[in-house]
């Protein structure tokens, strides 16, 4: 029953917004610490080889330097040190052969398959820690390598000391080029470090093919992708004896603390891990990288507390990225627009001692009907650091060929593109044969296209014009999966009618302070400006990573829950208290209003929560819930879907493109703020715009050296390149995906938006680019 006063899914302004744009939110580097010293990362500018020595005479010169930290000078690690992976020999297919999927990939479903079907998925959330550089061996496996720590008084002084470090190298040759390795490539045991399946395969691929009178076969490329959160990564670790508190700019800050404790081996008791605010992930701050360590490290060493933030150069390389990708995409359909085949196959990159893979394949098996679907993943090890979660790995790259290619079946059958994807309309998830808990992915289409215009859309390319520029209509299909993992919550009344509810969990910047305020108010039955939420702290109840847009979820369902009981706690005092007006009463006939409880059908009867515990003598009533999922997850597929809808603007002489209209519409199970919710997708879209026309991290293709470490040469849009984006919501009440009925809304906003640009600029242009960034020269 929703009571009018409810302010789930309201779109309330943001709890900590005046502390932000006040300067009041402390992020970890703001975090006040006395005496705290200034640690300075010291990087390798090498991609392969061996450190012979690290001079650090003159750095140790400068004043207030403390400590420089290097392999030949550190503490030892047991279980610090890593080794390069082996790199699989060549297959000896000549190069010219080479398509990922054709000849080299080894088939789908073959006897070297790993693992089965019913096991995929079971991890999504819990990946293996990556391998991190903690100075416990002398190899270089790429260039930006953390390779030492300077420590001095101040942030200045740090960096001036190691500027003057000098590292002598024995070299060897790095292998750096996708292409020119992917002789090399190997079947990884699993895809997205999530467990999931690397090759899967319904049907008969080869039949489907055979089927098809409309063939779509191409590969599409997209390059290395780097996070770019605003915030730096930014560790701050102070021990005190062997109990240590680190201020960490984290995704998971339990998952920081597990991580932490087991390699200082130190019970997770002894480790607190503290992020109030955190300015952005993008997946990069999900796993632990070697810095947040070596700051621990040199804390204890310097016997003094460290901070330490990386620089931007820094954010290029050893915190992760999203590896370049080559997708093989065959598609077959009958003259109907019936898919008769969808074949995926993905060559990705990994780094040499360790493996990411990119699940480009994922969306793939579950979206579109059709008896004939196929996916690989293959992979090539590099000298690079390693790739990792990159805003919706896997859906983000794997969309866009998906997605482009259904594009150039359409023109190839000579139908809308919308009516294709109508036509191969899954109402059952293709992989599994499961239900949907619902699915309003038409009502994403009908609702977008009617938004944006789209029947105004001329078939021929090259055909719509404004002025003097080419004018372009594209649209893509958007998905994402609904993850959900165990979450603790605690709720407690306060004697003056305010509540503390408690969550360790962390804001991203997503708005979880606010979401859970609103949810923590209404299950308790109280106005959202009594109810104070705290999270980004492990001594708070245990969360998962907000990773996998699973926050709201999992943290929400937990809130709903720890709400609910309090309120149930409340309502059980006041009819066991022969003082309360509802003395006796039965419980089901109770409702809460405004922080007190009354009679369903007469409002005059009850009473206020403060009375109530004022009159029991209580100065506080708490409940605690572990929640976590159930065999929902075994009885339906879960997914959010959406639609994209892009009209671009192409100058046909300079070939610059400009995104003039933008339409997305999703349906994600219930939103909970419809503000944050919509900045949310504003984001995501501005993601997928940015990787369709501009992001591309350049590597130098001798040394390995990243060339455009920054923000001024690594090019992310600017207001000026995004239009006003039209995000609606397709009301989606779903029972089944978890208590507090949200599907996430973190990454879908991105998915499938790199199509519906790449479509429209060819619709625009007549010119398909399958290679991202869409840039102007190749459109020339
Ligand atoms: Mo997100 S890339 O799952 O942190």
């Amino acid at each position: 029953m929703r009571r009018a006063e409810e302010v789930t899914g309201k779109p309330m302004d943001r709890v900590d917004g005046r502390l932000k744009v006040t300067g009041g939110a402390r992020y970890s580097a703001d975090m006040p610490v006395d005496n705290v010293a200034y640690g300075f990362l010291i990087a390798s500018t090498i991609g392969s080889g061996r450190i012979k020595q690290i001079d650090t005479a003159e750095a140790e010169k400068v004043p207030g330097v403390l400590a420089i930290l290097t392999p030949f000078h550190v503490a030892r690690m047991a279980k610090g040190s890593i080794k390069a992976q082996s790199v699989p020999p060549s297959d000896q297919t000549p190069q010219s052969q080479k398509t990922p999927g054709n000849g080299s990939a080894q088939k789908p479903g073959s006897a070297q398959g790993g693992p089965q079907e019913g096991q995929k998925a079971q991890q999504r959330q819990t990946p293996p820690p990556r391998k991190i550089h903690l100075l416990q061996e002398d190899d270089v496996f790429y260039n930006g390598q953390p390779i030492g720590v300077v420590v001095a008084d101040t942030l200045d002084r740090a960096m001036h000391a190691a500027s003057l470090v000098r590292v002598h190298y024995q070299r060897s040759a790095p292998l750096l080029s996708m292409s020119g390795e992917m002789h090399r490539a190997y079947r990884p045991k699993a895809a997205g470090g999530k467990g999931d399946m690397p090759d899967s395969l319904q049907g008969d691929l080869e039949m489907g093919w055979e089927m098809a009178t409309s063939k779509v076969e191409n590969t599409y490329i997209t390059p290395v992708e780097t996070h770019n959160a605003m915030e730096p990564h930014a560790t701050v670790a102070l021990w005190e004896g062997d109990r240590l508190t680190l201020f960490d700019a984290t995704q998971g800050i339990f998952g920081v603390r597990k991580r932490i404790a087991d390699l200082f081996e130190i019970p997770a008791d002894n480790v607190r891990i503290i992020a109030h605010f955190v300015g952005g992930g993008f997946g990069s701050k999900g796993p632990v990288w070697s810095h947040v360590v070596l700051t621990a490290m040199a804390a204890r060493h310097v016997g003094r507390p460290v901070k330490l933030t990386l620089s931007r150069h820094q954010m290029f390389g050893p915190i992760g990225f999203r590896g370049e990708t080559h997708q093989h995409v065959k598609l077959g359909a009958r003259r109907d627009g019936v898919l008769s085949l969808v074949e995926h196959n993905g060559m990705v990159q990994t780094s040499v001692f360790d493996e990411f893979i990119e699940p480009v394949g994922a969306s793939t098996r579950m979206l579109y009907a059709c008896p004939n679907i196929g996916t690989t993943h293959r992979a090539v090890r590099l000298n690079i650091g390693t790739p990792s979660f990159t805003r919706a790995p896997g859906e983000a790259p794997g969309m866009y060929a998906l997605e482009s290619a259904m594009d150039e079946l359409a023109y190839s059958l000579g139908m809308d593109p919308i009516d294709v994807r109508l036509r191969n309309y899954a109402e059952v998830e293709p992989e599994s044969g499961k239900p949907f808990s619902s699915k309003s992915l038409r009502e994403c289409y009908r609702v977008g296209a009617e938004r944006f215009g789209w029947s105004k859309r001329q078939a021929e390319p090259r055909s719509m014009r404004d002025g003097r520029m080419l004018v372009g209509y594209g649209m893509a299909t958007a998905t994402y999966p609904t993850n959900r993992s165990a979450a603790s919550a605690k709720a407690r009344l306060m004697a003056d009618g305010t509540a503390i509810v408690q969550s360790g969990s962390q804001d991203i910047g997503t708005g979880t302070y606010t979401v859970m305020s609103q949810v923590a108010a209404d299950a308790i039955g109280l106005p959202v400006d009594r109810v104070q939420f705290q999270l980004g702290d492990t001594d708070l109840p245990p969360t998962p990573n907000s990773g996998g847009s699973q926050t709201a979820a999992s943290v929400g369902s937990a809130v709903l829950l720890a709400g609910q009981a309090l309120r149930t706690k409340l309502i059980q005092l006041a009819i066991g208290d022969r003082e309360s007006p509802l003395f006796g009463v039965s419980e089901s006939d109770i409702a809460t209003r405004s922080g007190g409880i009354y009679l369903k059908n007469d409002s005059t009867r009850g009473e206020d929560y403060t009375t109530l515990l004022k009159r029991n003598r209580l100065p506080q009533i708490e409940a605690r819930v572990d929640a976590a999922p159930g065999e929902e997850k075994n009885k339906y597929a879960m997914h959010a879907f959406g639609a994209h809808f892009a009209e671009v603007k192409v100058d046909p002489d300079l070939g610059t493109v400009r995104v003039a209209r933008y339409v997305g519409v999703f349906a994600a199970g219930k939103i909970l703020n419809a503000k944050t919710a919509r900045n949310q997708f504003m984001g995501g879209i501005t993601w997928g715009i940015s990787m369709a026309l501009m992001e591309n991290t350049l590597m130098d293709p001798r040394t390995g050296r990243i060339m455009n470490a920054d923000l001024a040469e690594y090019h992310v849009p600017v207001h000026a390149d995004i239009p006003a984006l039209d995000v609606t919501f397709v009301d989606e009440v779903d029972p089944y995906v978890n208590p507090v009925g949200v599907k996430g809304i973190g990454e879908i906003g991105i998915v499938g938006a790199p199509a519906a640009v790449a479509n429209a600029v060819y619709h625009a242009t007549g010119k398909r680019v399958r290679d991202l960034p869409i840039t102007l020269d190749k459109l020339l």
